[in-house]
């Protein structure tokens, strides 16, 4: 058949709400296994979306940020080497396939069962909403299905917290085939390699980088600001004296260690430690200071940042060429949206015309 029928490719697709800059939290939950699968050419397509509809519907009133972080999220996508000739980068707004798809799909989903969905009831708490809260908000796991489907993704790399929006895709897909014929292709969720990469905590110790908290480092900080920010994180407040005996476990700065230090870190820059085992060890046992740590993990994450950072200022003497590459990439993506949406219209029986 042709190109209406279901690929066997295996296709990406997952993004980001332009809401803020991007944080370690994203770059070790989600952005550095992106480009691992990008470069590991395992996947015939890739489509990364900076979902900027969706970060409308708690922010309606605030379009101007919207737009300045459509650009800071391109930027730091290119910064962390997301490659325009390897996968689709695209804004979400400019694919009106995926409202079409979205308003067919909120037939098929009740309002009790959004209710139950754990991620908008937290994210709704954290917002305040109650009652208030708004419609476009309340049903965008819909969206995201339709965000999902419209590229027949067959693998969604998310975090944790993106679990129940998987569920709830699946479901919708699942009704969808059973009522129209098998038309949607269900998306398995791709979750980060181990649970220190699924969820950072912010450099004061709360469980989660916030941009709301001010407890992130992002990745267009400069030295500076990292080395600040590294320099007065919360540790252990237990350790006061260097003699003390510390707690490596709910110490983010030991959490970061994990996410980031490599095992040639130490010869370099920590060479008394032959690993991280042996410097836990020791501030576990007391005699190791805080700033120690602290310089380390610096020196760790300056490396790590240094060539984002770079790459970052070379993309941002270009800004029209980041938005060339851009519309680009919603050409292509509203391409595969439209084929597809055309065999779910087709599915439903509203293609009148041919
Ligand atoms: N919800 C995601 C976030 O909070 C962004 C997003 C929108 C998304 N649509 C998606 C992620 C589809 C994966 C798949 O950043």
């Amino acid at each position: 058949m042709s190109e209406i029928t279901k690929t066997n490719k295996k296709i990406i697709l997952t993004g980001d709400r332009p809401t803020g800059r991007l944080h370690l939290g994203h770059y070790v939950g989600s952005l550095k296994r992106r480009v691992e699968l990008q470069n590991s050419k395992t996947y015939d397509e890739i489509y990364i979306m900076i979902a900027d509809a969706q970060a409308l519907t708690d922010n309606a009133d605030k379009p101007e940020k919207v737009r300045q972080n459509v650009t800071e999220v391109a930027l730091d996508y290119l910064a962390c080497g997301l490659d325009p000739k390897l996968s689709t980068l695209f804004i979400q707004s400019q694919i009106a396939e995926l409202t079409e798809l979205a308003f067919y799909y909120l037939n098929l989903v009740t309002v009790a069962r959004l209710q139950r969905n754990p991620t908008v009831k937290a994210e709704s708490i954290a917002r305040g909403f109650g009652s208030g809260i708004p419609v476009g908000f309340f049903t965008y796991p819909v969206s995201q299905t339709a965000d999902i489907t419209a590229f027949d993704a067959t693998t969604v790399p998310v975090g944790e917290d993106q679990l129940p929006m998987l569920e709830q895709a699946r479901e919708i897909v699942r009704s969808f085939n059973g009522i129209y014929g098998d038309t949607l292709v269900e998306p398995k969720e791709l979750l980060p390699e181990n649970s220190v990469c699924g969820r950072l905590p912010g450099t004061d110790g709360t469980a989660k980088m916030s941009k709301s908290l001010g407890n992130c480092i992002y990745l267009s900080d400069s030295a500076d600001e990292v080395k600040s920010k590294i320099m007065s994180m919360y540790t252990d407040p237990n350790h006061i004296k260097v003699e003390d005996k510390g707690n490596t476990k709910d110490n983010p700065v030991f959490i970061y260690l994990d996410a980031f230090s490599k095992s040639g870190d130490f010869q370099k820059y920590l060479p008394d430690y032959a690993n991280l085992a042996e410097l836990k060890a020791h501030y576990e046992r007391g005699g190791l200071g805080d700033v120690k740590v602290k310089r380390f993990l610096n020196s760790v994450l300056q490396e790590t940042l240094e060539p984002l950072r770079i790459r970052r200022a070379e993309f941002q003497k270009d800004i029209g060429g980041v938005y060339d590459m851009l519309k680009a990439g919603c050409e292509r993506a509203r391409e595969t949206a439209a084929r597809t949406t055309a065999r779910v219209k087709k599915a439903m029986k509203i293609d009148y015309f041919g």
